[in-house]
């Protein structure tokens, strides 16, 4: 039997596009194959096709130097040339009336699927209300393969469509359905701009590593390592093994499980987080979320 192709367009080569269209490249034959989910049989023996546009041809030649795929600098052309059967946008939330309106001619089996921070499902359905459409918040470890994409979607998505664009997320990392679109402003604030916050603690904490007499090297090569060392921790199971579906993974020990077994009563550890309780840290967190949560709703 010969090999269906899966055309894949991609909007947008700047950090998020880049990491989900090197993903997919590097991913490209385990995608489609990936014996956790369920290949849905129109995609079995499927080879995907990926072409990318951009408005600046500089972004599409500095992405060619590492992956394969037909670059584009003008979506219409895109778009007729390539009739993808899914269409990934990942441009900035304000470029969107001006990607829809580029958008005219794609077909309504066409899967589309937004990364953009605060648009709305309803946003697009208005323009295209027959097509199955998700919206999904990735985060940048993705351009490293271990992102957390939450994907939520519209009416029209069957089992087919979720199977698929779960997979094709899945080359980035793991993937998490939310139940309700109102949740993506706390999916935002928690794992969208999550990674931001782990590297200002990194370097709040590297600061005061060296406040306390290391030098910069000593201080970053600690926290780094302390960092991956206990994420690994977090994400391993009971018996410590490696899982690779979020859903397997439900019997992991909780922060607060591995938080106490570290602090001893009276011990330096404890004499840290009771610091960082006495001075609110707990409710800094829970404002910072808020702000974002915030913020996130009036973008949309
Ligand atoms: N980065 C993250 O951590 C993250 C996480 C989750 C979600 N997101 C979402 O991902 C989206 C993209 O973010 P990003 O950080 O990748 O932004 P970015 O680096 O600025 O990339 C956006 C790209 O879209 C291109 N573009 C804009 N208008 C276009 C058009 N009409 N035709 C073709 N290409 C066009 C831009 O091209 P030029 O630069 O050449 O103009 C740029 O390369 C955002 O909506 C953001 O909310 C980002």
């Amino acid at each position: 039997m010969g090999k269906n192709i899966l055309n894949l367009s991609i909007i947008g080569a700047g950090a998020m596009g880049s990491a989900i269209a090197s993903g997919i490249h590097l991913a490209q034959k385990k995608i489609l194959a990936n014996p956790e989910i369920k290949v849905p049989e129109r995609y079995e023996n499927t080879e995907i096709k990926l072409s990318i546009c951009n408005r600046s041809q500089e972004k599409l030649d500095k992405l060619s130097k590492k992956i394969d795929f037909t670059a584009y600098e003008k979506i219409e052309e895109m778009i007729s040339s390539e009739k993808p059967n899914l269409l990934i946008i990942a441009v900035k939330p304000k470029d969107i009336s001006e990607i829809l309106n580029s958008l005219k001619n794609i077909s309504a089996e066409c899967i589309i699927v937004s990364v953009l921070a605060g648009i709305n499902i309803k946003t697009i359905e208005d323009r295209f209300p027959f097509n199955p459409i998700f919206r999904a918040m990735p985060n940048t470890p993705a351009q490293i393969g271990s992102g957390i994409t939450a994907l939520t979607y519209n009416k029209h998505c069957n089992d087919e469509h979720k199977n698929l664009v779960q997979k094709i997320f899945h080359a980035v990392g793991d993937v998490i359905f939310i139940d309700d679109e109102n949740k993506m402003h706390a999916v935002t604030a928690l794992s969208g701009s999550g990674p931001a916050y782990f590297f200002f603690l990194a370097e709040a904490l590297i600061q005061a590593g060296i406040n306390q007499g290391l030098n910069l090297e000593e201080a970053s090569i600690l926290v780094n390592k302390t960092f991956l060392g206990s994420g690994l921790l977090l994400n391993s199971s009971n018996e410590g093994a490696m899982n690779e579906s979020v859903n397997s993974r439900s019997n992991n020990p909780s922060p607060e499980t591995l938080r106490k077994a570290v602090t001893s009563p009276n011990g330096t550890t404890h004499a840290a987080i009771s610091s960082l309780e006495n001075n609110g840290f707990s409710e800094i967190i829970n404002q910072a979320i808020q702000a974002a949560s915030q913020r996130s709703k009036e973008f949309s």
